[in-house]
């Protein structure tokens, strides 16, 4: 079923559910606003822990705090009633050990209303994930390349090249065994990809992967052109809107100081007018 016709927002045994069928939908949300624009059309959307290098500005994703998420995840649930709302478990809130992940999964459920978390992790987490499904929380896990663990991969390269393949492979058949409703695929090559998609039960949701994978995830900020301080190659940018925003900011900079704006339009008479239809 599209999103669009769905009257509620699918839980994640239909998100599982939809494996080999219709492909899965979705991108990140970090403001109410922007995810009101895709309830109903994606079929769920993520608070990432991207959040941090998008909106506030940090080197990468590791100095994500749970009460970022929070903030963000109670922002995003306003505005979504027919889109599911997973959100990501930051760096250090679940690494630990599983009681710690539980603890700080079910916190995050329970303060933004999220359907499921995500973490990162293949075969080192398979333990985590499992405790967590059989105690009530929803996973989605995320192999390949795991941006919260940039200073260990080396940097934000290709994972799974050559004999790399197999650990992937090995990962992401750990976390479908372990429970995980879906598995994101980040920056993998082409054929690894369609190979996992091939042999693991649960939908893979690829960023940077395949067109073959059971769905697609992009940061929402990248493909519409908000976030331009560089771009992915497995970015396809929809819209330029960073581009526009800087030209109304220069075009209203522009009037302000040639006092062109505001014009008899945005001002207000002193009597009370007489006309319908005026607002004050
Ligand atoms: O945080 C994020 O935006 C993500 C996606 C790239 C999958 O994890």
């Amino acid at each position: 079923m599209s999103a669009s016709a769905r009257p509620t927002a699918p839980m994640p045994h239909d998100i599982r559910a939809m494996k080999g069928q219709t492909p899965i939908v979705s991108l990140t949300a970090y403001t109410t606003p922007m995810a009101r624009n895709m309830d109903g059309v994606c079929d769920f959307a993520l608070v990432g822990d991207s959040v941090g290098m998008v909106l506030h500005g940090l080197p990468s994703t590791l100095g994500v705090t749970l009460e970022m998420m929070i903030l963000h995840g109670k922002a995003v649930a306003r505005g979504l009633s027919r889109t599911m709302m997973v959100i990501d478990m930051p760096f250090g809130s679940y690494e630990e050990d599983p009681e710690q992940a539980f603890r700080n999964a079910a916190m995050l459920m329970r303060e933004t209303g999220a359907g499921a978390v995500k973490l990162e992790g293949g075969q080192t987490m398979a333990t985590t994930i499992a405790f967590l499904v059989a105690r009530g929380i929803p996973v989605m896990a995320h192999v390949g390349l795991t941006p919260q663990s940039v200073n260990t991969l080396g940097g934000y390269r290709v994972q799974g090249r050559d004999a790399q393949a197999e650990t992937v492979r090995a990962d992401a058949r750990a976390v479908a065994q372990a429970g995980a409703f879906a598995v994101v695929l980040e920056k993998i090559p082409q054929p690894l990809a369609d190979t996992i998609t091939a042999e693991v039960p649960i939908p893979t949701i690829g960023i940077g992967a395949s067109a073959g994978c059971d769905g697609q995830i992009l940061v929402v900020d990248d493909m519409l052109g908000l976030f331009d301080a560089f771009k992915p190659k497995f970015v396809k940018r929809y819209a330029e809107l960073n581009t526009l925003a800087r030209q109304a900011i220069q075009d209203y900079a522009e009037e302000v100081r040639a006092r062109r704006f505001p014009t008899s339009d945005h001002v207000f008479a002193a009597e009370q007018p007489a006309a319908k239809g005026a607002t004050q």
